[in-house]
């Protein structure tokens, strides 16, 4: 494949929301033969050889870390694991001195992961390399509102004017904001539906919001997209019990036989909480998509890779990072 692209090259993915639609639709396009590789029996490319990736994650994560090694590998790039916990971060080096380091090392690709907001573009403001975001606090998590697309136009190729729900803890999730931007921009209809206390005042004026499961359902959408309750992040206490919850804002055994027959797609960026968000049999159900997005991450994970490949190699050709 060829790297030349119809858009000014781009150094960084930090948000959706320094993208166009026509920008995020060349990358959604772009991912469609990644995955196209993926049934053969060697998933490789020699696209990104001779460049590394370096995966700096100052928080947990199983999917997008791993997902990002995987991706990257089928590029044929080299792949290196920063984890915080055994770096010299424990000894008290600061941000800026560790990439300082990195740098010095002609890392081409830097995923950040924090739980800071703004930490990757302060530092992809202080590096030559490449930077993305791979989720930073409550703000943005690019990455997987582009495989949420991807999935999502597998199954409805015509974006415009598709109803979709999300549900949930709306105000500590990075996931939601970056959902946001990227379903307006692809002309989704959208709406919310959760806890009063977890629905903040910042959700864009072209949302609607939903109050009940019996509201959800009136509307009818044919997407209905689960935030992970998330407890690490809560200070307060946002509603009585975990039953309490599941109880009202889940998708139950009962409400799941109503999406069922409805053949409603379910969705669920990931880790789950079993019995919270979502009961057992949903994970199970064949319009659950909660896989599919984990398989699409890679290829759309490729795809922001490959994106931003035109300005790795401008940087070599300036001489700035080493052939
Ligand atoms: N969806 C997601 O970001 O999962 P991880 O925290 O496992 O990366």
């Amino acid at each position: 494949m060829s790297a030349e692209t119809p858009f000014p090259p781009r150094k960084d993915l930090l948000t959706i929301s320094d993208l166009s639609r026509e920008e995020v639709t060349h990358i959604l396009d772009t991912a469609v033969p990644f995955k196209d590789l993926f049934k053969r029996s060697v998933k490789k490319v020699p696209t990104l050889r001779g460049k590394t990736v370096l995966n700096l994650f100052y928080e947990p994560s199983t999917r997008t870390r791993s997902s990002f090694e995987i991706a990257a590998k089928r590029l044929s790039a080299d792949v290196t694991n920063f984890t915080v916990s055994t770096s010299s971060v424990v000894k008290g080096e600061s941000i800026l001195d560790t990439i300082d380091t990195l740098q010095a090392m002609q890392v081409d690709y830097m995923i950040v992961r924090h739980s800071a907001s703004g930490v990757p573009e302060y530092i992809a403001r202080h590096t030559k390399s490449s930077v993305i975001n791979a989720g930073d606090g409550h703000h943005a998590h690019p990455t997987q509102a582009l495989l949420d697309a991807f999935t999502l136009r597998e199954i409805q190729p015509q974006t415009d004017g598709t109803r979709i729900v999300i549900c949930g803890d709306i105000l500590h999730s990075r996931v939601a904001r970056s959902f946001f931007d990227i379903m307006h921009l692809l002309g989704l209809d959208i709406a919310v539906f959760g806890p009063p206390t977890l629905v903040p005042d910042t959700v864009p004026d072209y949302v609607t919001h939903l109050h009940s499961f019996d509201e959800l359902l009136e509307w009818n959408p044919p997407f209905v997209y689960l935030l992970r309750l998330q407890l690490e992040r809560q200070q307060a206490n946002f509603f009585p019990s975990m039953r309490e919850y599941h109880r009202v804002y889940g998708v139950t055994t009962e409400r799941f036989k109503i999406l069922r027959e409805r053949g409603v797609y379910i969705m669920h960026p990931g880790p789950v909480n079993r019995g919270v968000e979502l009961a057992d049999d949903v994970m199970s159900y064949e319009r659950s998509l909660i896989n599919t997005q984990v398989e699409n991450g890679i290829a759309a994970r490729m795809a922001v890779l490959y994106h931003l490949t035109p300005q790795v190699k401008q940087r070599q050709q300036e001489g700035e990072v080493s052939l």
